[in-house]
């Protein structure tokens, strides 16, 4: 009968029949799918897996590095890890439009993956976190044809491979206890939704290293004290958002003139319709004190108390 071990068998001797000798590629993003991906592939297959892991500058922070640390160092993945900070900065310059940045960075994402792609030979297969949601959203025949919208980019147009894709039979909470079994850390398996474009998607407008470091760091700051008040799970999504407005403050003596930061938590089942999380205010306080104090160039804290509908939940 069914159980996620029989399911973890049957997946390894199915990609192991499937592949043979051959190689195989995974994009990983640091996102649940991927990850429980890699993993089950390199206990598939070890060392026929590649992975390739664009940095493209927008993750969190010390996300980089937690997925070489976790999946290349703990699980023993094969991973190319691209830093591409630079790339992708300089072709957002001058970019405030959400839709052109999203644009610009989905199709970045595929040259970088493509320039890294075919410098590696003889790979006959891709494998992709595609879920069982996706093939349905997508139409039968086209597992392929990715949304825009909720993934970075899709496969390189000239590029042929046959699909691997083991989670296409999953959802998502199966995904999560598959990961699980297969003996990853919850910090990878409850990981909440982060979009592709990542944190430049938070930052309102044209992107600056500056901008973008402040919502990295009071990022990092909200994570720490809504995992401390244990929150974390009951808390479907939490971010900053970096609105690029300034406003008056004072320090000390002198006046600042900084930008005002907005806290972004909401509760949610699917993301379609979400409610702003009501928040324990000595929570929020200690938030807000920590990030006036700890993150340079904020001088204001908001939270965000609207529902989506008629709100997204990004603000981009
Ligand atoms: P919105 O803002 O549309 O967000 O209410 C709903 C969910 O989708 C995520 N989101 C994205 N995910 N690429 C992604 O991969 C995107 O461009 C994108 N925009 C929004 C958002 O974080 C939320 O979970």
């Amino acid at each position: 009968d069914w159980s996620m071990e029989n399911f973890i068998d049957m997946q390894v001797e199915k990609i192991r029949e499937q592949v043979g000798d051959k190689k195989v590629l995974l994009g990983l993003s640091g996102g649940v799918d991927s990850s429980v991906v890699g993993v089950l592939l390199q206990r598939a297959i070890g060392d026929q897996l590649t992975s390739i892991f664009v940095d493209h500058g927008f993750l969190r922070k010390g996300e980089g590095d937690q997925v070489m640390d976790m999946l290349g160092g703990k699980f023993g993945l094969n991973i190319i890890r691209v830093n591409a900070e630079e790339r992708f900065m300089n072709k957002l310059a001058g970019v405030s439009d959400p839709e052109k940045k999203r644009k610009i960075i989905g199709n970045e994402f595929v040259y970088v993956f493509d320039d890294e792609a075919s410098k590696l030979k003889d790979v006959k297969f891709l494998a992709q976190g595609t879920l069982y949601t996706d093939v349905i959203e997508s139409g039968t025949d086209t597992a392929q044809t990715i949304k825009s919208h909720h993934n970075v980019g899709g496969l390189p147009e000239d590029m042929q491979f046959e699909l691997i894709e083991p989670l296409n039979t999953l959802f998502k909470d199966e995904v999560r206890a598959l990961g699980t079994e297969l003996g990853m850390p919850d910090e990878i398996v409850w990981r909440q939704p982060f979009p592709g474009p990542g944190l430049a998607i938070r930052v309102m407008g044209d992107l600056t290293p500056e901008k973008v470091a402040v919502v990295r760091e009071s990022d990092a700051i909200l994570r720490e004290e809504i995992a401390a008040a244990g929150l974390d799970r009951d808390v479907w999504q939490y971010f900053t958002v970096n609105t690029g407005v300034r406003s008056v403050g004072v320090m000390g003596d002198s006046r600042t003139y900084d930008y005002t930061l907005a806290i972004r938590a909401i509760t949610s089942i699917d993301g379609m319709t979400a409610e702003f999380a009501k928040l324990p205010w000595d929570v929020l306080q200690k938030i807000s004190i920590r990030i006036v104090n700890e993150v340079d160039h904020v001088n204001r804290v908001v939270y965000d108390i609207t529902s989506k509908p008629p709100a997204t939940v990004e603000w981009e």
